[in-house]
């Protein structure tokens, strides 16, 4: 069966942003939508978050950047990116022309530099609403992660809030103690809804050289061998605060989104599975209209954070 995307089984409304159904392509898995366009249709995509824009172009981490490991793989990129005015410019105006939602992820190493960004970004036509990376080091704060330190997240939250006329997608990190605490935090901060999770932090040794396999010593472990982790997570947000969460980590398959959607996702995103599945996200935008009608639900919502617990 191929889901129709005029029908009404999928679409969901998030932060004020109406998608047509809960899938999104995950941040820096499919560059900036329009390089999957040969392999996927977008039309038939809930949406598409851009890899990571700064305020300026930025070069990334000399190699290596990518590691496989089991059920996943590692990465240090270093947030390359082509700035959000060459976004604005020269992919913005391709990527309107699909009937997807696009929400540019937006990353700063101070809270000036996250507002100039989106400042940026507020130009241009076709964007839904946007994504705050927040798991990156504030040069200001000492080198934390914002995303690790609940006044911080809700500091970069709120300033961002004030810059945008647009929803604020916040996406939190797995590497806090207490998730929980983190996403009421940036809740009461004003964020529309959460994203969540990002990579976990890991590392690889090549036992030859000794050396570690990244020119960056660690990464973020990705893939399949998170989604345990991203599932309780997203669970522990779901009875922490009222917004919306879209739920990320290991999403591969129909039955793993079922999973983010049960335990309290109003959508989901895709993310390494695109490099060795690039028809993911279409096989579970059908598989879950499958689950719908099997099930007799009439919108997907019915499903949202009912997992049951006694
Ligand atoms: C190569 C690569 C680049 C990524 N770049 C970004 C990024 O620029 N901004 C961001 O917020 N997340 C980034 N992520 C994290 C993903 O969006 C996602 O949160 C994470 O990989 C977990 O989902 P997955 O297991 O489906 O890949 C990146 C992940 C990978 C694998």
């Amino acid at each position: 069966m191929s889901f129709n995307p005029q029908s009404n089984l999928l679409s969901v409304e998030i932060a004020g942003i109406r998608f047509n159904n809960p899938v999104l392509t995950a941040s820096g898995t499919c560059g900036y939508g329009l390089d999957m366009t040969e392999l996927i249709d977008l039309n038939k995509l809930g949406g598409v978050c851009t890899k990571g824009l700064s305020a300026k172009p930025m070069r990334g981490n000399a190699p290596w950047r990518i590691v496989e490991t089991h059920g996943g793989m590692l990465n240090a990129i270093g947030l390359q990116n082509i700035g959000a005015r060459a976004f604005v410019e020269e992919k913005l105006p391709e990527l309107r022309k699909y009937d997807t939602r696009v929400i540019p992820n937006v990353f700063g190493y101070t809270v000036e530099e996250y507002i100039e960004a989106i400042e940026i970004l507020e130009d241009g036509e076709g964007i839904h609403g946007y994504e705050l990376n927040i798991s990156c080091p504030n040069v200001k704060a000492g080198g934390e992660s914002f995303a690790n330190d609940a006044r911080q997240a809700a500091a970069v939250t709120e300033a961002v809030k004030r810059a945008s006329t647009r929803p604020v997608i916040v996406k939190l990190s797995p590497n806090v103690t207490d998730v929980a605490a983190i996403a009421r935090a940036v809740e009461s901060a004003g964020a529309d809804a959460l994203s969540l999770i990002n990579t976990a932090i890991g590392m690889a040794i090549d036992i030859n050289t000794r050396r570690p396999r990244l020119a960056n010593v660690t990464g973020g472990l990705s893939g399949p061998a998170i989604k345990p982790i991203a599932v309780r997570c997203v669970f522990q947000a779901s009875r922490a605060v009222r917004i919306p969460l879209i739920g990320i980590g290991g999403i591969a398959t129909t039955e793993d989104a079922l999973e983010f959607i049960i335990a309290g996702a109003s959508a989901v995103q895709v993310g390494t599975a695109n490099f060795y599945d690039p028809a993911a996200t279409m096989k579970i935008v059908d598989g879950l209209a499958e689950y719908c009608l099997r099930n007799g639900l009439e919108n997907i919502s019915a499903l949202f954070g009912t997992v049951i617990l006694e």
